[in-house]
């Protein structure tokens, strides 16, 4: 069943009520809820980091090698290796933080391997994720190149489970450290003048699991020893990230602190937290559905109880909560990850609206968060992008990250939406001067929004609203129809004095743009 949605969406706040272009067809099979949501316009909880809409790449399936790389000789279109297509959206949408090589494949890899003239670089066998062997053609100074086609930070993941303090330690100099050593001159020789100045340093992932199997308590001795090493090195000061829990893991957080014993805290603490999913992407039965979305509380109140975990030990909040990979982790279909490698999953109206819970529940909690990259960005779970061979599609979940882009750096708000059942409506809302951004997200399969939203504090002067929409919520884009799933103007039903009136068709999330009076 589709809904007509208007293309008429700017209304000047005249107070003037238009009708709203969304009507349930006459026998349709979903209900209208009438839902009313208060923004305070001083009730803030802090800026919205752009780094809480960052990104993950790792040597996985077809992520980095076949998805960002494809080679200089490569047929497929490309600027020095990088595929171009990917460049030119992941740009056009801005990729704040870009982490790599892993996930897992980053405590068995050893970043010298990826140095130096490229036919000369050993062929390594990807342990973690099928045993195949790559050439190392994409190493560090291609991962700092992309970073810097896209306007990414970049987020190097050290191994400390199957490597030493010392080649950590080398990697910084490498990177960082302006000349005068050998190896930062043997950075020099292989093309990069300028050090990269990477500021941002995993020491190890998941070391409770791929990491190295390790007791939190023994991490933390790894830990501490790691860092004694990992120091500025030059003008480079290094923001180092240790491995948090799996999801809301309280004892590992508890036990991996104590173990800290108040020394050497590390700048950045990282937990994992994905939402599993018990069907294939495009066969999700509406009960596996909710059973997924519900998770975005779980993740919700996992952030609230780290944090406050943290804070005990951390009572001046130095150390930035991070959730360094999240994201919908559907049933995987074997043969898709035989053609196109490994975590290769298609990304459905039901991720669009996943990812907008995520972001939402980010910038609600923009207090308490540092850092959150969603897994990963090409090819490999809820990613941006799809490629086959040269095709090159946008998914869903790209234009989620698009819609929920105005948020970045402006000032979360605080927003009642009073009680519901659960999935019930998700709402976020920022502001920067007179400039306020709401996201409203509707997860219910079976059911309209009728949105009535009241400003504390401020009126109304012109209101645009965008949506993302299908209400078959395992609709896809697919390389044969790639725009199935695109952003539409939306019209705002009625704008004015301190009142906003929208309605939302099942399955929906759109942000809405408001000038302040
Ligand atoms: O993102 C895929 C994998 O999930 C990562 O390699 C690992 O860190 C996590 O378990």
């Amino acid at each position: 069943m589709r809904i007509p949605v208007s293309r008429r969406h700017f209304i000047a706040g005249t107070g003037a009520a238009l009708v709203g272009a969304l009507t349930a067809r006459k026998g349709s099979a979903y209900d209208t809820i009438e839902q009313h949501v208060t923004v305070d316009l001083n009730a803030e909880i802090a800026r919205i980091n752009p780094e809480l809409h960052g990104h993950f790449a790792e040597h996985l399936g077809s992520c980095t090698y076949g998805g960002l790389w494809v080679g200089r000789d490569s047929r497929i279109a490309n600027i020095e290796g990088y595929r171009k297509q990917a460049v030119d959206w992941l740009k056009a949408l801005g990729i704040p933080v870009l982490r790599w090589p892993g996930g897992c494949f980053a405590d068995d890899y050893h970043w010298r391997d990826g140095v130096g003239p490229q036919d000369k670089r050993p062929r390594t066998v990807n342990l973690h994720w099928g045993n195949y062997t790559e050439d190392n053609s994409f190493g560090t100074h291609e991962f700092i190149g992309l970073c810097r086609l896209l306007g990414a930070e970049p987020y190097l993941a050290g191994n400390v489970g199957s490597g030493t303090p010392r080649e950590l330690r080398d990697w910084t100099e490498y990177c960082n450290y302006p000349a005068g050593s050998s190896l930062s001159e043997e950075r020099i020789r292989n093309g990069a003048a300028e050090p990269f100045r990477v500021r941002y340093w995993g020491v190890g992932n998941e070391n409770w699991g791929c990491g190295g199997n390790m007791k939190p308590e023994e991490y933390a001795g790894h830990y501490r020893r790691f860092a004694t090493y990992l120091r500025p090195m030059g003008e480079t000061k290094p923001f180092l990230i240790a491995c948090g829990p799996n999801s809301n893991n309280i004892d590992w957080s508890r036990n991996f602190l104590d173990g800290m014993q108040g020394k050497q805290m590390p700048s950045g603490y990282s937990m994992h937290f994905y939402s599993s999913g018990k069907n294939t992407p495009e066969k999700f039965t509406i009960e596996n559905m909710e059973e997924q979305l519900a998770s975005f509380a779980r993740m919700e109140k996992a952030v609230q109880q780290q944090r406050a975990l943290l804070d005990s030990y951390d009572p001046d909040r130095k150390v930035g909560l991070m959730v360094d990979e999240w994201g919908v982790w559907d049933r995987m279909i074997p043969e898709e990850e035989k053609t196109h490698g490994r975590l290769w999953q298609q990304s459905t109206m039901r991720s669009a609206v996943a990812a907008a819970m995520g972001l939402n529940v980010f910038h609600r909690q923009a207090d308490k968060l540092y850092m959150c990259n969603i897994a990963q960005i090409v090819n490999v779970l809820q990613s941006l992008l799809l490629t086959n061979d040269e095709r090159c599609i946008r998914t869903s979940t790209y234009y989620a990250f698009e819609l929920l882009k105005p948020h970045r750096a402006k000032t979360a708000l605080r927003v009642d939406v009073g009680a519901m059942e659960a999935p019930g409506l998700s709402v976020s809302a920022s502001r920067q001067d007179g400039d306020l951004v709401l996201t409203l997200v509707n997860p219910k399969h079976g059911s309209a929004m009728k949105v009535s939203c009241s400003l504390a504090g401020g009126t109304v002067k012109a209101a645009a609203a965008r949506i993302l929409h299908d209400s078959d919520f395992n609709a896809a884009n697919t390389f044969e129809t790639p725009d199935r799933l695109v952003i539409r103007e939306h019209q705002v039903t009625s704008a004015g004095g301190s009142t906003l009136q929208i309605s939302l068709p099942p399955m929906a999330v759109a942000t809405v743009r408001i000038a302040l009076g």
